[in-house]
Parts: structure tokens; sequence; C-alpha cells
């Protein structure tokens, strides 16, 4: 009989859990959007969120990086309680985050966007940032000097990417980084988080995409009208007919 490693037995498989979220109320100023929200992600996971338009899944990352108002309910990072944090503080905690629009500045130069991302970091760590983020995008490392404005679809998620990971995060937030790219563009995006993956980030996706994303994912949610209405392990998600019949035929 195999034993079972001493993490499993004393529980402290708490201390890898890099989010928990309880009861989460919250959204613009008084506007509540978010109903009530339960969900966590562990070290090392992929975690994908899926949902109708306007059921408050970007609102939900907005609020995690301190971007939007919290209500109610608390939000766990390593079981500290980060709740209404500031951005500039969630980023020190190794959090970044991908917006859904306006996720780079089209009239500065590919260069100048990523030394924005790395604004707050010391100078000594900014160029080794920007060569560690570019470097999984060879696209962008010929295009140092152009203007971001003259970037494709695709490469400016790569560049949106590029600049969250200049502070070197070890859990990154990305809301519907495949939106209106071209399938080619939609499978690089996301083999580049299997990347990320593979290097030990942990990632919360925000996703359209529905299999594309919960195929490459442990666990998946739905939301719907700030709420979460189901959850499983993406296997589960992708082969539950009456889910499939609905999101996945719609978006995939
Ligand atoms: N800055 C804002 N102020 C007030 N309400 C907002 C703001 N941004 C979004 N909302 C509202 O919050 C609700 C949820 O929007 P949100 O952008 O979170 O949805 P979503 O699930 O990300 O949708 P989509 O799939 O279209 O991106 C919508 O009713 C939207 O109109
Ligand atoms: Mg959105």
């Amino acid at each position: 009989m195999s034993l079972k490693p001493i993490s499993a037995t004393l529980g402290s498989h708490k201390m890898n859990r890099i989010l928990e979220i309880k009861g989460l109320e919250g959204g613009y100023g008084s506007v509540q959007i978010l109903n009530g929200i339960n969900l966590y992600v562990d070290e090392g996971e992929f975690v994908t969120i899926i949902g109708p338009n306007g059921c408050g899944k970007s609102t939900f990352l907005k609020v995690l990086f301190g971007l939007a108002t919290i209500h109610k309910g608390t939000v766990l990072h390593y079981s500290s309680d980060v709740s209404g944090w500031r951005t500039d503080k969630l980023v020190e905690r190794g959090i970044a985050y991908v917006p859904q629009v306006d996720n780079i500045f089209p009239s500065l130069s590919v260069r100048e966007n990523l030394q924005m991302g790395g604004i707050r970091l010391a100078p000594k760590k900014l160029k080794p940032g920007i060569e560690r983020a570019v470097s999984m995008f060879p696209e962008l490392e010929l295009r140092m000097n152009d203007l971001a404005a003259s970037l494709s679809g695709g490469e400016r998620q790569m560049l949106a990417i590029s600049r969250a990971l200049i502070s070197n995060p070890s859990f990154l937030l990305l809301d519907e980084p495949t939106a209106a790219l071209s399938p080619k563009y939609q499978q690089q995006i996301l083999t580049n988080l299997d990347a990320l993956r593979s290097k030990g980030i942990s990632i919360l996706l925000v996703e359209q995409n529905a299999r594309l994303s919960l195929s490459r994912s442990d666990r998946g949610y739905i939301f719907s009208n700030g709420k979460v209405v189901h959850t499983d392990n993406a296997k589960n998600i992708l082969n539950d007919p009456k889910i499939g019949d609905y999101f996945l035929g719609l978006h995939s």
C-alpha cells in the first residue's frame, strides 16, 4: 500500500492555493455586477472562465486586480486577505493582468510599451524583464522599434501578454486574449499560455473560445448573471452535452 504524502494528511494543500474567492460581490461604485462568486485556483493550475456576454467575467478580473469595487466577500492570495488591495501592491505579490481592451498604447513603439509595463521595476530589473518577456514572442523581437499601432491583432495580444510578464508574475489573469484573432493566432496565443504554465505560472483565463481553452485547462467555471452557475474539471465540462450545446456550440 502506498503512503499518502504528508502534505495531503496535514491538509497543507491550502498553502498552495494561489487564489481563493469567497462570496464576492462587487462592481463599479455602487452598481453591483458580481452577485456572490466562489472560485479558487491552485498553484500551477490553468483555470478557464466562460459565460455569455455581459455576465461579469471582465468585471470579476478587474475586481481581482484592484480595478473595480468589492462590496462584500474576500479575495485570498496564498491565504492572505488581499481584498480591495491596490493594483501596484497586487503586482508586488506576483499577480499580473492582461485586459480585454485597451491593453497596449498604439502611439508608442513596441519597446516603449514594454518599458511602460515595467515602469515600477528597478532599472536593473527592467532590461532582463523585457528580454524574458519578448523571448517568448520572436515576432516582437523583430518589431521593437515599430509603433504598436502597426502590429496585427495577434501581435498586439503578444505585446499585451509580454507587458504583463515584465513584472515576472507567478499568477496571470487574462481577459479574452484570442478575441477577434484568426484561428492561427488563437492557437499560437494559447500555445504561449501552455508554455507559461509549464514554467510554473498559474493561469486564470476568461475566454469565448470555450473548446480551445477548456481543452488545455484543469478546471472551468461558467458564469451567468454575476454568479458561478457551474464548475467542474475541464474535461467534464467539455463532455457535458447540455453545456456543450449552449456554450461550446456558440463559441468554438
Ligand atoms: N465601467 C463600468 N461601469 C458600469 N458598468 C459597467 C462598466 N463596465 C462594464 N459594466 C457593466 O457590467 C456588466 C458586466 O460587464 P462585463 O464587461 O464584466 O461582462 P463580460 O462577461 O466580460 O462580457 P463580454 O463577454 O462581452 O466581455 C455589463 O452589464 C456592463 O454593462
Ligand atoms: Mg469581458
